[in-house]
């Protein structure tokens, strides 16, 4: 007998159907990327999401590959990033499943990893109700990476896994059953060309970050910036680290730019299960819920202290 595509050992009996099917759909996402322009071309922009950012070619077929696996398993209620409402896929499926197919899309054309983030709650009757709840309700959070590897990480409560798929053997093998967020990290990831528009908690924590050894944390930084969040959460998973998606004033950017369902849900999810913190700037994210489909949230995540820090830079009183 075949060796299944991931093995079932970590991952709840129920569960492991809508599991499989994403890692055998991922490793088709992962082959269509990794031909790049010698396939079908994946950067052009064919329209727009419900939120008005560009919608990509690979963004769109990302989605309707996700959407036909799915459809086999059991999955009610499939949310997705790149549709403007709820799909009903299978009415007896147990699952409501968020999904990111493709994020990161800015980064298709110019070869730097991209990725895939899922979240998934048990289903409600009613289909907006099955997402809108608590964040602490998800029973998985996950991602893919494309990148150098493909690699899948997700948690379902009992620590954070990862695999990474063996591209000739089309298997994902696990290669750390249980991820720990370095503490010790001098890397700090925020978008700086925002820094004229950040509140001030955000600029002091950044400032003594940049003031290095001179500063209050006493160590020189270094920054790192790809503008993909699953890039920047693995590296951040892999050796510690902080990223900061800060709201502002901003039109668009009130509460920051990532969605709270189908980003950051599942990526505090995966954050806190390998022992770091994710709040939008106070508040944990599995405290908080979104209130609606395609809702924003700030989000700041990655090792503990410095997520605290920055919480503490929020509770101080403004001079
Ligand atoms: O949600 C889309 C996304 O591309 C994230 O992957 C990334 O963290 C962020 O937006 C990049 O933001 P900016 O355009 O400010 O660099």
């Amino acid at each position: 007998m075949s060796q299944p595509v991931i093995a079932p050992d970590h991952i709840p009996a129920d569960l492991y159907d809508v599991i499989a099917a994403l890692c055998t759909t991922s490793i088709e996402v992962a082959g269509i990327i990794a031909k790049g322009p010698l396939g079908q071309s994946l950067g052009s922009l064919v329209g727009e999401n419900s939120d008005g950012d560009g919608q990509k070619a690979l963004d769109v077929l990302c989605d309707e590959m996700f959407t036909a696996s799915l459809t086999r398993e059991s999955v009610r209620w499939y949310a997705s990033e790149e549709q403007e409402v709820v799909n009903l896929l299978n009415e007896k499926g147990k699952y409501a499943l968020a999904i990111d197919p493709l994020d990161g899309s800015s980064n298709i054309d110019v070869n730097v990893s991209i990725g895939t983030i899922f979240s998934i709650f048990e289903a409600k009757d009613d289909a907006e109700a099955s997402f809108l709840r608590p964040a602490s309700e998800q029973l998985c959070g996950g991602y893919v990476v494309y990148g150098p590897q493909t690699a899948l990480v997700v948690t379902f409560g009992a620590g954070t896994q990862m695999y990474v798929l063996d591209p000739e053997a089309e298997k994902y093998v696990l290669t750390n059953e249980k991820m720990s967020i370095p503490a010790t990290s001098k890397e700090f990831a925020i978008n700086a060309s925002n820094y004229r528009h950040w509140v001030k908690p955000v600029r002091d924590y950044v400032d003594n970050c940049l003031a290095g050894v001179t500063g209050p944390h006493g160590k020189d930084y270094n920054m790192r910036w790809v503008g993909s969040l699953v890039a920047e959460t693995h590296r951040i998973l892999s050796r510690g680290g902080i990223f900061l998606y800060p709201s502002d004033e901003r039109k668009g950017y009130e509460n920051g730019r990532l969605r709270m369902i189908y980003e950051c849900a599942p990526i505090a999810f995966v954050i806190e299960q390998a022992g770091g913190r994710a709040t939008d700037g106070e508040t944990p994210i599995l405290q908080r819920q979104a209130t609606t489909l395609h809702g924003r949230i700030p989000l700041v995540f990655g090792s503990a202290d410095k997520v605290t820090r920055v919480a503490e830079h929020h509770n101080m009183p403004a001079v």
